[in-house]
This record gives C-alpha cells, sequence and structure tokens, in this order.
C-alpha cells in the first residue's frame, strides 16, 4: 500500500507540475483527488490494514494529500501568471508609432451668424421656435393674406407634393406667425430660423435652399417704432455701434404698412462698391405692422392687439457679418473655407 501511495505521489506530481493549462489541473484533481479518483481508492482500503498499519498509512496518505493539493494550488498560480504575462504582451501598446492627429470641427460661419443673433433677441425676452419645413399651404399663404391666385404661390416658384397645391416646402418662415399665433399665450416674442425653399437657379446670390429667421412681437399698443427701434438695436449689436440702416417703403401680403431695411455698405460705406452692386446700402429683411386680417384670421382682436414681424436671409446675414463674398462657399463646406472662421 505504501508502494501505491508513493506512485501516486510521483506520478500526481509530475503531471500537475507539467500541466498546462488550468482544465488540465482540474482534470488531474478529480482523477487522484476526488471522490472516485485514485488516491481516495487507495484510502477506501484502509479497513483491512492491521491496527498497527493503518495509522501509519493514514499518515502516509494525508502527507500525499497535502502534496498533491499544494502542488495544484502552485499549479493554479503559476498558470495564471502566464496568462497574465501573455495578456500583456497581446495588448502591449508601441508607444513610439506617431499617433493621429484629431481635426477640431467647426461651427459654420453662418451658424455661428445665427447664435449671436439668437443670443441678442433671446437677451431681450425672445422665445427661439422651431417648425415644419414641409408645410400646409394654408399656413405658407392663406392664413398670411396671400389667398388663390397671389402671383407667390405659383408653380414655377414653389415646391408642391401633391397635385392641388395643399403641402409645400415652406417658400418663407412666416408661416411660424400662424403657428405661434395659434398656439401661444399673448404677449408673444419669438423669433424662428429655418430652411426655406424656392425654385431659384444657383448663383451668387441665390439657392433653392435657403435660411431665414423670422420674427415676430404681438401685444397691446406696439408701433412700427417699436419695429425700428428693435431691429436697429439688433444691427448694432452685430455690426457694431454706429452701424447705419434705412428703412424703404414696400409690400407684402400679410403686413401693413410694409417695408424693407437696409444695412450701410460696409465695404465702401455708402459710397457704391462691387459688394453692393454700386447701390451703397445691402437689403437685410423685410418686416412690417402685422396686418390686422392676419390677426384675426388667427382669432387675435386687431382692435386690442397690435404687431409687427420681420423675415431676414441669414445666408446673407453670416455673408456680411463675416465678409463673404459669394453664397456659394456657405454651402459648399469646403474645409479651407470653414476653417477661417
Ligand atoms: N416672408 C417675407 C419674405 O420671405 C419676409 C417678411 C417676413 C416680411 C415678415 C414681412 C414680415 O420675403
Amino acid at each position: 500500500m505504501k508502494q501505491q501511495l508513493e506512485s501516486i505521489r510521483k506520478a500526481a506530481l509530475d503531471a500537475i507540475t507539467q500541466a498546462a493549462g488550468t482544465e488540465e489541473l482540474e482534470t488531474l484533481r478529480v482523477r487522484y483527488l476526488g471522490k472516485k479518483g485514485e488516491l481516495t481508492a487507495v484510502l477506501k482500503q484502509m479497513g483491512s490494514l492491521s491496527p498497527e498499519e493503518r495509522p501509519v498509512m493514514g499518515q502516509i496518505a494525508n502527507e500525499v494529500r497535502a502534496a498533491l493539493e499544494s502542488a495544484l494550488e502552485e499549479a493554479r498560480k503559476r498558470l495564471a501568471e502566464a496568462a497574465l504575462e501573455q495578456r500583456l504582451k497581446d495588448e502591449a501598446l508601441d508607444i513610439t508609432i506617431p499617433g493621429k492627429a484629431v481635426r477640431i470641427a467647426h461651427r459654420h460661419p453662418m451658424y455661428q451668424a445665427l447664435e449671436e443673433l439668437e443670443d441678442v433677441f433671446v437677451s431681450m425676452g425672445f422665445t427661439v421656435l422651431d417648425g415644419p419645413e414641409i408645410e400646409l399651404a394654408s399656413y405658407n399663404f392663406d392664413k398670411l393674406n396671400a389667398e388663390e391666385g397671389h402671383p407667390s404661390r405659383d408653380w414655377s416658384d414653389t415646391f408642391y407634393f401633391d397635385e392641388d397645391s395643399r403641402v409645400m416646402l415652406r417658400s418663407q418662415t412666416s408661416p411660424m406667425q400662424v403657428r405661434a399665433m395659434e398656439t401661444m399665450e399673448l404677449p408673444i416674442r419669438i423669433i424662428a430660423p429655418g430652411r426655406v425653399y424656392r425654385k431659384d437657379e444657383v448663383d451668387a446670390t441665390h439657392s433653392p435652399m435657403f435660411h431665414q429667421v423670422e420674427g415676430m412681437v404681438i401685444d397691446k399698443g406696439v408701433t412700427m417704432a417699436d419695429l425700428k427701434g428693435t431691429l436697429n438695436a439688433v444691427m448694432e449689436e452685430l455690426f457694431g455701434k454706429g452701424t447705419v440702416t434705412r428703412f424703404r417703403p414696400h409690400h407684402f401680403p400679410f403686413t401693413e404698412p410694409s417695408c424693407e431695411m437696409d444695412v450701410q455698405c460696409h465695404k465702401c460705406g455708402g459710397k457704391g462698391c462691387p459688394t453692393c452692386k454700386g447701390e451703397g446700402w445691402i437689403e437685410v429683411l423685410g418686416a412690417g405692422m402685422i396686418h390686422p386680417r392676419v390677426l384675426e384670421m388667427s382669432g387675435i382682436d386687431s382692435e386690442e392687439y397690435t404687431g409687427w414681424a420681420f423675415g431676414m436671409g441669414l445666408e446673407r446675414l453670416a455673408m456680411r457679418r463675416f465678409k463673404i463674398a459669394d453664397l456659394r462657399l456657405i454651402f459648399e463646406n469646403d474645409v479651407r473655407f470653414l476653417e477661417q472662421f
């Protein structure tokens, strides 16, 4: 029996020290120390020994068990260390390889101009609204007092979705006036920036998609003087103190009286140059006092309330703000251009 135990010890220790993986170790543990293992089988024969032999064999058996257990523990540690070593090797970083430069993105100059504009209006108590680009013709035209037959409704100018001209890509942000009047509590002070669409050919000043910013104020006792005062203050914030503006009479179906606002040309200071096409002035927005019929159509009492509205071209504003000469640069998104702002 002693020999049996010794041969188990030798065979087991050899196998354990050579084991190449934790699974193999577990198989060896079961094979020698498990319930049906070799050592256990020997111990089961203890009963047949004489009372003198029993304690001696018992002690040897215990020693073998202890030796196998500690060998298993050591082998486990060895394998874990080797595995860690291998992982460190596999996942090693070569810090001598040159890195990939990260290119920091830029805010598009037009959106920079929009953010400046929004900041100015928000500081004056206006709320910024967002609205749909696919719009009902009733909001884009009818409720803005441009009824059936109005030239701006022509198929040659407008992108319609359906034969009976009811759904369209909005041609202006002015439908946001109606949406605000229908949903907001009075008094109202809003601006609404967004994309608008018209069937225009692309050139230095035109694009079939461009951006407008709509603005509207409705309250008791609002006058044309508020319109002029507010817009002049905004232009001075954007373009600097002393920026010169002028208001010219104009016509829009949804405002009465209507006007257009020009800013004196920054290039020539009003003398006339190629940038302002010899005019000395650059047109920046259309505006006016909201037509009483427009107020009434949206359920606002025009005897009690008055209001003004404006719509400005955002590209043009950004071009003036950053002295950009050609509209197409705004849409091309060439990084060499964008990186300059
Ligand atoms: N919607 C008009 C346009 O696109 C601009 C405008 C807005 C005029 C609000 C008056 C009031 O030309």
